[in-house]
């Protein structure tokens, strides 16, 4: 109750002259570097046993202060304009990576990557599949990737079919639809089932792509842009029809550090030799812990075969991750368990504050609060049906478009995630509470023709 309280009055004192202006008065205490910004926010909100101090400090944060960090979120769009499309987060850095970032300076360990920090790195990653997922990794099969996408282009080119087609699942993550056809691979969506408003993979459909040719399937997990988590028996149904077609997956798990209490991530290689013989994993730190920036995913793969196969292409694939980022995701499997439980339990509450502010403003909308990630996937097809509304989109103008004319708000265009996508945007809500309701009010407003 406090800490709503405590929201409410940020609502008035951190939007007012802040939030969309970028003369706001409220400035990052000292203006030094994020671990003054850390150790000055916590002494100034030394309450922590009483409340959340990720909470309060996330509260804070203004959208000046944001867009001071310039990132890609915060200035594609332009002054004014609220980023709410990539896939960032706006909470700052877990103490031990800064430690670990901090260390590398000092050490000015800016050369190529080294076969010491990679084997730490694998260690690490390899430590966390076991000890949150149970999922017994060889680090010595978890390879070093610049991001994910590199990942997925290597499935595509050194482990699926030569010029087969790619099956995905959609609404899918937009690269999933670019990066194959770059390859000059043929996409085969197959738009997911709606179970009560609940996504749920259409295995039919799987099998049918299979049969027409496919042969490399993309199994986002999380799913990156309708935020579920597929249960056990739903990933041993998708094996069935894998296995029985003789397919591969490209499992993406960048986003499993990311769950709502209740939810379970199995990694879908671990769920037995049948899997772990058709795999090839793509993972990292990157989302859980925000930090894309310094380009370093992981490869993970389960079979012998693979690894043969890995030994003689995989080098140019490696090559790009970072040292300063190899670093970083170490430290974030090691030491970053608590900074992400805060953060979850941050974003945990802002999937349902979301779900109250859409009620209110936007009823229309639909929405269902993820299982995982930090991206909400609203439904806007009925939104301009509405005779009460005054304003809506000319004809052929999408909803984000429409958004970020009228709102400015920046959001993802559904139809950029799949033909299953038209009608929806998709809303990344890793911002501080009150830059949310601030985007909801926005919206609202837009669609209101205010
Ligand atoms: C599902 C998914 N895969 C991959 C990526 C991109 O990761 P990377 O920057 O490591 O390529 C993202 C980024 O949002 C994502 O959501």
């Amino acid at each position: 109750m406090l800490f709503f309280h405590l929201v409410q009055s940020f609502h008035v004192s951190a939007l007012t002259g802040a939030v969309g202006g970028d003369s706001g008065t409220r400035k990052r205490p000292g203006g030094g570097g994020s671990l003054q910004w850390w150790r000055e926010a916590l002494f100034r909100y030394n309450f922590a046993s009483v409340m959340n101090s990720f909470a309060a400090i996330a509260d804070q944060t203004t959208a000046d202060e944001l867009r001071a960090r310039g990132s890609q979120k915060w200035s594609k769009g332009g002054p004014g304009v609220i980023g709410a499309f990539v896939a960032e987060m706006d909470f700052g850095v877990a103490p031990p990576i800064e430690a670990a970032l901090l260390e590398v300076i000092k050490r000015a360990e800016f050369g190529y990557l080294s076969q010491r920090a990679v084997d730490g790195m694998a260690a690490a990653c390899a430590a966390w599949q076991r000890d949150r997922y149970g999922w017994d990794v060889d680090p010595g099969r978890v390879h070093p990737l610049p991001d994910v996408i590199t990942g997925l282009s290597a499935a595509i080119r050194v482990f699926s079919r030569p010029g087969s087609p790619v099956i995905l699942p959609t609404p899918a993550y937009m690269p999933f639809l670019t990066v194959p056809a770059s390859l000059g691979r043929e996409v085969i969506q197959v738009p997911m089932a709606g179970d009560g408003g609940r996504y749920v993979l259409d295995l039919d459909g799987i099998d049918a792509a299979f049969k027409r040719g496919g042969h490399l399937l993309i199994l986002c997990n999380p799913s990156n842009p309708v935020g579920r988590v597929y249960s056990r028996a739903e990933l041993a149904a998708v094996a069935e029809v894998v296995a029985a077609n003789g397919g591969r997956v490209f499992a993406d798990e960048i986003h499993a550090p990311l769950l709502y209490p209740g939810g379970t991530h199995i990694p879908y290689a671990s769920l037995g030799e049948v899997t772990a013989a058709h795999t090839v994993t793509g993972t990292a730190a990157s989302k859980g812990w925000n930090l894309p920036g310094l380009k370093c995913a992981q490869l993970v793969l389960s079979n012998d075969a693979d690894e043969a196969t890995w030994a003689e292409h995989g080098s140019t694939f490696e090559h790009g991750a970072s040292t300063p980022g190899v670093h970083a995701s170490t430290a974030a499997y090691l030491g970053g368990g608590p900074w992400l439980a805060d953060a979850v339990a941050y974003l945990d509450g802002s999937r349902a504050f979301l779900a109250g502010l859409l009620a209110e403003s936007l009823p229309e909308v639909g929405y269902r609060p993820p299982e995982g990630t930090y991206l909400a996937w609203l439904d806007c097809r009925d939104l301009f049906a509405n005779g009460d509304r005054t304003a809506a989109p000319a004809a052929g103008v999408s909803p984000a478009e429409f958004f970020l004319a009228k709102a400015r708000v920046l959001l993802t265009d559904g139809a950029a995630c799949g033909e299953a996508g038209r009608g929806y945007v998709r809303l990344n809500f890793a911002t501080p509470r009150p830059i949310l309701a601030e985007i909801v009010r926005r919206m609202a407003d837009a669609v209101s023709g205010r």
